[in-house]
């Protein structure tokens, strides 16, 4: 299963990475401009920052949501860094921007995904990822994780490449239940990643062998 980090926060994708297990780097426009990072230059910096800190896929989101400007700004991101998978809004004119950039050879995650008609349909148009998202489903009553369990049936009945990306994880027990359902890549939270180390058995354990060396020595 790969890690995501889902920040635009430069410290916490430094942690990650140094971690060592982080795979990339999701991004939205909400998540840019909580770091404060507004206007085109700054923006295009930080994605070029990004890329530099991490091995992996960065997704960068365009603001267009008609296929001309989705092709215009997809192209500009693109051509940014090889690392950038461009990040494309799950509408019609997002599916046709899809099909056109997979026959190109870039890179496609195609975002907001809520049902799988939807990630079905991001699949035929050969996304590279189809972000459902989990979190923002359980805000409303609905099962998330039933949506991952959906997609994985849908996508292994036909051997679709594309892969699920599990967005809007929220906690731990997201990225558990996800990975046991299948899921190809998960994306989150610092705080959800850190949480999968921590369990008080392991610091009551450590501290005894540690007072128990002492003792022997
Ligand atoms: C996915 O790529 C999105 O950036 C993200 O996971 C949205 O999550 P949220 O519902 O926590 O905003």
């Amino acid at each position: 299963m790969k890690f995501f980090i889902d920040t635009a926060n430069l410290d916490q994708i430094r942690e990650a990475q140094a971690l060592g297990i982080l795979d990339g780097v999701t991004t939205n426009p909400s998540l840019m401009a909580k770091e404060g990072i507004t206007g085109r230059d700054n923006i295009i910096n930080h994605y070029r920052e990004i890329c530099s800190i991490v091995d992996g896929d960065v997704s960068a989101e365009v603001i267009a949501t008609d296929f001309e400007g989705m092709i215009k700004e997809g192209e500009e991101l693109a051509a940014l860094d090889p690392q950038i998978v461009v990040k494309l809004p799950m509408i019609g004119d997002g599916v046709k921007a899809c099909k056109y950039f997979a026959d190109k050879g870039v890179k496609i995650n195609m975002t907001l995904v809520f049902s799988p008609g939807q990630a079905l349909l991001a699949a035929k148009a050969g996304a590279t990822y189809v972000s459902p998202f989990i979190g923002r489903l359980d805000d409303v009553s609905t099962d998330g994780l039933g949506l991952i369990s959906e997609i994985r049936l849908i996508f292994d009945n036909y051997g679709y490449e594309t892969e699920i990306l599990a967005a809007s994880v929220r906690h731990t027990m997201h990225i558990i239940d996800c990975a046991k359902i299948g899921a190809d890549v998960m994306t989150g939270p610092l705080s959800a990643i850190s949480g999968l180390l921590k369990h008080p058995l392991t610091d009551i354990g450590l501290a005894k062998f540690l007072e128990d060396h002492k003792k022997g020595n």
